[in-house]
């Protein structure tokens, strides 16, 4: 049993082999799943038995600190899995764009014309192109360039990953109720929320009054999915697009900054993955780019599903909150109102399911891909011809995460544009920015510099 406020070393959870154990969180305890067969019945119990909703609700404090509307209603979901993930091939071409916007105004403009290399606070910069990009597809122009929107949505993350567990952590239960009203009249995420999406909601109202909107984009599948009583209650909807940002932003950039961090301090990669980039992809012609052509930069893939493995959220993931009695296959009970998360880093650095697993080694995913398809003839490899998903980025769990295929696309787009446009390294040569820990949670360095250079 382990108190902790800082870094969680993933042997800290071999040494109990293949048992179950609890973990002391400040204020909680955790049941810790890691051995094959209790990730299974993990990820096999429904929500009415290990909630993942409820387990969010508790550890975000979200009745309180963004009210219940915002736990209660979850039609982001299906939009998520249907219109989002139907419609990537129509909105990429708008998502590329808006990546090369971001960069010309969050890169270039700190880079100036003298081609030296100039350094570059990452997380902050591509925080901000991430939070434009996506919400180019959310929400569309000019709103996703709007600088107090684009504060407020991705700041609204933060905000709520640090508050609520402080609000759970440090308050009494009475005085909850309390914290949560001084939390939403401090930050008034709701209302400017309302203030940004009115006006645009009011539109596509009357345009679906007079026959049906042109647009395709995330506010549009809100409206076709909000039960019919909802689809005119521009609250739910502005709650709802709060909600889609607050899973999206904040997961893409933590990822992209980490794959960033790597490519800085092991610029070695950068002439292969750039030379794919070029193979597949036409920099004249961003409008061209395609997912079949995206799809065919296995390495680029690898190279980040790769990063994700060794820097992903933490070493928790996927808290539960068990809502009635469960049973393990092994015969062991929990009841309800416990914890239990998945030992994420000490699955993603098991030997016994990577060889040589604390190595970054970018192409670790392609090469397997490339052996099982055809070891001989790798200029002609299919990538999408086999059973080949588990080593892809999008295959990154036995659970379906909603967005990850928006995401990976996104990724993708980012660090290939990045390829074509860049050189990257660390100001001190082969230095990777240390993560920052808190407890189970990792965090990208959040003031590192990377040193970016136009390359034409
Ligand atoms: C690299 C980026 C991303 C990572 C690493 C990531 C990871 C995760 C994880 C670990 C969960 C919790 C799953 C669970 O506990 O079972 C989750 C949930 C979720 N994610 Fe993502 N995500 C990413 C991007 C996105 C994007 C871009 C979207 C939307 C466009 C999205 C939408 C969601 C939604 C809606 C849920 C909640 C699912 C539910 O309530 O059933 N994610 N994501």
């Amino acid at each position: 049993m382990y108190l902790t406020f800082l870094h969680v070393p993933a042997p800290t959870f071999y040494q109990y082999g293949d048992k179950l154990f609890t973990f002391a969180q400040v204020g909680q305890w955790v049941v810790v799943v890691r051995a094959k067969d209790h990730v299974r019945d993990f990820y096999n119990a429904p929500e009415d038995v290990l909630s993942m909703e409820i387990a969010a609700e508790e550890l975000l404090q979200l009745h309180h600190t963004v009210g219940r509307q915002f736990c209660d209603e979850t039609y982001h979901i299906p939009a998520i899995k249907t219109s989002l993930n139907q419609n990537l091939a129509e909105i990429l071409p708008k998502l590329v764009d808006e990546i090369e916007r971001g960069f010309i105004d969050v890169v270039d403009s700190k880079l100036g014309n003298d081609g030296d290399w100039k350094p570059i606070r990452a997380l902050d910069a591509f925080t901000r192109i991430i939070c434009r990009s996506s919400n180019r597809v959310f929400v569309g122009l000019p709103l996703c360039r709007n600088d107090d929107y684009c504060k407020l949505t991705s700041h609204f993350s933060t905000n709520l990953l640090v508050c609520g567990p402080m609000i759970k952590f440090l308050l009494p239960e009475f005085l909850r109720p309390l914290a949560g009203i001084v939390f939403r009249a401090f930050f008034r995420h709701h209302e400017r929320m309302l203030k940004h999406l009115r006006p645009l909601i009011r539109d596509r109202q009357n345009q679906r009054a007079h026959g049906g909107s042109e647009m395709n984009d995330m506010l549009t599948w809100l409206m076709d999915t909000a039960p019919a009583d909802n689809e005119y209650s521009t609250e739910s909807l502005a709650m709802r697009m709060l909600n889609v940002n607050f899973v999206a932003i904040h997961t893409t950039s933590k990822t992209f900054t980490h794959a960033l961090y790597h490519l800085a301090s092991k610029p070695f990669y950068v002439p292969i993955l750039r030379a794919e980039a070029q193979k597949h992809l036409d920099d004249n012609e961003l409008s061209s780019w395609t997912k079949e052509a995206l799809g065919r930069c296995v390495k680029l893939d690898s190279f980040l599903k790769e990063s994700q493995r060794l820097n992903g959220m933490g070493a928790l993931w996927m808290p539960r909150m068990a809502v009635n009695d469960f049973t393990f296959s092994d015969g062991t009970k929990i009841s309800p109102g416990t914890f239990v998360a998945t030992a994420a880093t000490a699955i993603h650095e098991d030997e016994e399911i990577y060889e040589r697993p604390l190595d970054f080694e970018g192409f670790r995913f392609s090469t397997i891909r490339e052996q099982r398809n055809d070891p001989k003839d790798h200029d002609n490899f299919e990538p999408d011809s086999d059973d080949d998903w588990k080593f892809r980025l999008t295959g990154t769990s036995p659970h379906c995460l909603p967005g990850r295929f928006f995401a990976s696309l996104e990724l993708k787009c980012l660090m290939a544009y990045l390829l074509l446009h860049y050189d990257v390294k660390t100001p001190v040569e082969g230095v990777r920015p240390p993560d920052e820990w808190f407890g189970p949670t990792s965090n990208p360095a959040r003031n590192a510099d990377i040193l970016f250079r136009r390359i034409f």
